[in-house]
């Protein structure tokens, strides 16, 4: 039995109104946590816990949801920077010899402004709350892509490496006050973003997975509830895959 010492501990999840992020608000609702549950969109609220409307790219409303959560609450103890999305295109597409089509500027930017600039402006709000009460824990939500690259995903992994890299910046910059920051880089997770990806494109991927299936929310879900815990105490600055052991080229 692993003893997690989450219980009663705040806990912020962002995008936690479907997929990967739902089932994470839910798991550390489980370990005891009290866990705000945020999204653009409306979502559920998690068992004890809260959920609030807050946009990860607008710096006030993140600001607004942290003080509010410190005065009913007091400082969080574990921010999962969950909330992503995609905008796929190629850099530049070409049909029968002739240019079809660009990645446009509103594309890239807009995945920039929500997984890599969200997670700044996420972590920047709540990390002197952490300093003050004396330390916690920063869960950023890397993918495999970030670590292999992916056709048709130059905004998309540029945000997931470059949450890689701000994951490594933080754990030099915040070891010291007793915050630990780790990211997990899942694979092919059944969620709704995955659901926009052609059915026979999934199924090569499945096959390119040693395990031989997609993983679930929950399996994600996990992987942040352990780096969270006491059982990694020692763990900073890590990349953790959850992706039934797929590797670029297999
Ligand atoms: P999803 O699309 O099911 O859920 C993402 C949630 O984020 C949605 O509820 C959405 O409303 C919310 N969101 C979007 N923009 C937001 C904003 N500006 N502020 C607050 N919330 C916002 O996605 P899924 O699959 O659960 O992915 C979660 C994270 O895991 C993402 O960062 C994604 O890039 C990452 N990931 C997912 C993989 C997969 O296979 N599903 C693989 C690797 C990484």
């Amino acid at each position: 039995m692993i003893q997690t010492g989450l219980e009663g501990k705040v806990a912020i999840v962002t995008g936690a109104a479907a997929g990967i992020g739902y089932a994470t608000a839910r798991r550390f609702a489980q370990e005891g946590c009290r866990v705000a549950a945020w999204d653009v969109r409306d979502g559920d609220i998690p068992p004890g816990g809260v959920f609030s409307k807050v946009d990860v790219t607008d710096t006030a409303s993140v600001a607004k949801a942290v003080e509010e959560l410190a005065g009913r609450w007091g400082a969080p103890y574990v921010l999962v920077n969950n909330a992503g999305i995609l905008r796929d295109g190629q850099l530049v597409k070409y049909k029968d010899g002739n240019l079809a089509g660009v990645m446009t500027d509103e594309q890239f930017d807009s995945v920039i402004a929500v997984n890599l600039k969200g997670v700044f402006i996420c972590a920047r709000a709540v990390v002197p709350r952490m300093i003050q009460a004396g330390g916690g824990v920063i869960l950023n939500a890397s993918s495999v892509v970030g670590l292999y690259g992916n056709f048709g995903q130059t905004n998309y992994v540029a945000t997931k490496a470059g949450v890689i890299g701000v994951t490594r910046v933080w754990a030099r910059e915040l070891g010291k006050y007793g915050i630990r920051v780790n990211a997990v880089a899942p694979g092919f997770i059944s969620t709704e973003m995955v659901k926009q990806i052609p059915e026979k494109i999934l199924q090569g991927m499945v096959g390119h997975t040693p395990l031989g299936r997609m993983g679930q929310p929950e399996d994600i879900a996990n992987a942040y509830v352990w780096l969270a815990s006491d059982a990694a105490s020692f763990v900073s600055g890590a990349v953790l895959s959850v992706d039934g052991g797929v590797v670029t080229g297999t």
